[in-house]
């Protein structure tokens, strides 16, 4: 076989997917086509329709036990992964999530119906954001879930909250820890010029503000510095500032139990990354924590950590149709497919680059052309990749793009109000309809046309 397309041949490892491009169940069968999680891929479109999101069971759960494991190996303390839903929320994630024995971190009231839902149990849900409203503060407090105090407000808050039902509230707090990571600069946020969390030089006045607060009881703390991370050094200095931030509170009596040290572990979307393993990064997480805790004598805490597109990206691929071509000779061939910037804004916010492959050609057999791959979206930039080979293809074709299952579904939108698409769960041959498709009728809903606007028409 002659593998040109080299990225569906490096399925090296199952135990850490996050450095596969292919979710670990793709094949190529004998007719040169894709199947993932033992279903043709061919099949799926002809009975769910296009564009497509699939999730492969396995992957995922290989990514939740692979931190599950490497946590029981190299941290000697308690220890709990929490998945970050922001990367992909939905009933089914957060059942399987719960299922994997992880806990879950949310950011609205949304994420958090959905965890409730989905069956995570509330000890185990964390409550971010850096402006929740009053509401889904409220939300979060009836249902016992710990609120992560990102500022003042919050503070004052949980203050007023808790003097209210004259009852004792657990919570823990972010702060940036000032370091830089070298990943894109609209998701690093662990600098100190960040929107999130309270600056580490005003820890000490923090600190003792909480110590004079009647019902409030800080129990831990947290810090997230960036995503798409390929580097351990950043997540090595991490383990030890924050341990150092616990000596510090300690002096103002607080008893941290918990730390919660973010997610970011980057994932391969190309051939040119090459991110560590779950198991690496867990094995520096620990190491740093567990060599600053003997140094300052101090009892090991809860360890947390937050993954999100490590866990589920790579589970994920969007499948699309090819449409229209548009030749301009001499600078470059446009190929257009159903769907672009709704269901995937990372290329247009971010610049990001993802790996694809044709469906009935998937190792690019018979020639080398370079597609300019657009969306459908009446927006220049709505363009998924700037120069991709495949092989022979036309319309009706279709497109397997990898690396999708984070920040794509949940950054979706409605743009040129089309509908967004349904997730298939596939495992063992077996498909599953986890999130159905909307139609454009969905998208009516919610508009309302006044009483006097109907009288006129
Ligand atoms: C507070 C927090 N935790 C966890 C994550 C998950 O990061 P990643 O998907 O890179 O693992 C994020 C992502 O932005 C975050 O802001």
């Amino acid at each position: 076989m002659n593998l040109k397309t080299s990225f569906l041949k490096n399925r090296i490892d199952a135990d850490s997917p996050n450095k596969n491009i292919v979710p670990v169940t793709t094949l190529i069968d004998n007719a040169n086509k894709l199947s993932i999680g033992g279903c043709s891929i061919e099949d799926l479109v002809l009975k769910y329709d296009s564009p497509l999101y699939i999730l492969d069971e396995i992957t995922l759960r290989n990514s939740c036990r692979a931190y599950k494991k490497a946590l029981v190996k190299y941290y000697p303390g308690e220890s709990l992964p929490i998945y970050a839903s922001k990367a992909n929320s939905s009933i089914f994630m957060s059942n399987l999530v719960a299922s994997e024995g992880f806990g879950l971190d949310a950011v609205s009231e949304g994420e958090l119906l959905t965890a409730l839902k989905g069956g995570v149990p509330n000890d185990k849900i964390v409550f971010h954001g850096n402006n929740k409203s009053d509401k889904e503060m409220e939300f979060a407090i009836k249902n016992n879930i710990k609120v992560i105090v990102d500022n003042d407000h919050d503070l004052k808050r949980l203050e007023e909250i808790s003097n209210s039902f004259n009852r004792d509230i657990e919570i823990m707090i972010r702060f940036t820890p000032g370091i830089e990571c070298h990943t894109h600069e609209y998701i690093k946020t662990g600098s100190l010029d960040s929107k999130f969390g309270f600056g580490i030089e005003s820890l000490s006045k923090l600190f003792e503000a909480i110590r004079k607060t009647k019902h409030i009881k800080l129990i831990g703390l947290h810090a997230h510095i960036g995503s798409q991370i390929f580097e351990l050094d950043p997540h090595n200095d991490l383990g030890e500032i924050m341990v150092n931030v616990i000596s510090q509170a300690e002096k103002f009596g607080h008893n941290i139990i918990e730390l919660n040290v973010g997610g970011g572990l980057g994932i391969k979307y190309t051939e040119e990354d090459d991110p560590p393993s779950i198991e690496e990064w867990i094995k520096t997480v620990s190491s740093s924590i567990v060599k600053a805790c003997n140094k300052k004598n101090l009892n090991l805490p809860i360890l947390m950590c937050e993954p999100g597109r490590s866990i589920v990206s790579t589970a994920g691929v969007t499948i699309y149709k090819i449409g229209s071509f548009k030749e301009i000779p001499g600078i470059r061939t446009y190929l257009s497919v159903d769907g672009g910037m709704s269901d995937n804004p990372r290329p247009i916010t971010y610049q990001s680059n993802y790996s694809a492959c044709l469906v009935n050609n998937p190792l690019n057999n018979n020639s080398k052309n370079k597609y300019t791959v657009a969306g459908k979206h009446c927006e220049s930039g709505d363009v998924l990749f700037k120069e991709l080979e495949l092989g022979d293809c036309k319309t009706g074709d279709l497109i397997c793009v990898f690396g999708t299952g984070a920040y794509n579904n949940s950054m979706s939108s409605n743009y040129n109000r089309i509908p967004k698409p349904s997730t298939i769960l596939v495992c063992n041959g077996e498909a599953e309809i986890i999130q159905r498709r909307e139609s454009p009728h969905d998208l009516l809903r919610y508009d309302v046309l006044p009483d006097r606007f109907i009288k006129q028409s």
